[in-house]
């Protein structure tokens, strides 16, 4: 039986380095664990208002995530945090209140940045934000990939055995992980 992983990347980036990252991830992955990636670029900003009457494509949003087993979340830093069009659909699916469609899903967190901290502020918010919304997080290993030329192509070939063998590390913990739940 496949183990469905709902796939959030936080940058709408043609060149996103972060999409690159997670179809690395998903290519060394065994093959029971079918990814789909959650598009978010064409959300509405999410206003309290849409509670009594959620728009259409929020309500997909929700379903996608609920018809996933697990939660990946790739993201980039923006400013010390994660981008806005990530909290966007975070709030979007959590709401309307009492319906949050991420409860008890496993998840984790990783992040891809051409900066030195490489995105481990992003990633600790995003940790806060989805303890609360009671997804269980793998603990370790953190991934913090500071991207440099050649690292990860489109297709998310890896350009270093280095990165490869910790990505493949990170890969088995979280299927172990994923399948405590599951
Ligand atoms: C950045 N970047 C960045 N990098 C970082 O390590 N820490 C940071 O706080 C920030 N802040 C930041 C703010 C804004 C508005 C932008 C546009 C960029 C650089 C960032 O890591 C780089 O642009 C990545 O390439 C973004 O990820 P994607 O879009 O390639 O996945």
């Amino acid at each position: 039986s496949t183990i469905k992983v709902a796939v959030f990347v936080g940058s709408l980036r043609k060149e996103s380095i972060n999409k690159k990252l997670a179809l690395a991830v998903e290519r060394l992955a065994p093959k029971e664990l079918v990814f789909e990636h959650v598009p978010i670029g064409g959300l509405p900003l999410y206003t309290q208002d849409f509670d009594g009457d959620y728009p259409p494509e929020c309500g997909r949003l929700k379903q996608t995530v609920e018809a996933a087993d697990a939660l990946l979340f790739v993201t980039p830093e923006y400013n010390r945090s994660m981008p806005g069009v990530l909290k966007n659909a975070i709030d979007i699916a959590s709401r309307p209140w009492g319906t949050n469609s991420f409860a008890g899903k496993p998840g984790a967190v990783i992040g891809a940045s051409v900066g030195a901290t490489g995105t481990a502020l992003a990633q600790q918010h995003l940790r806060n934000v989805l303890a609360y919304l009671d997804v269980p997080l793998l603990g370790q290993p953190e991934v913090f990939i500071h991207f440099k030329d050649g690292l990860l192509d489109d297709q998310g070939h890896i350009g270093s055995e280095g990165t490869q063998k910790f990505l493949q590390g990170f890969v088995d913990r979280y299927v172990a992980w994923v399948k405590r739940f599951v």
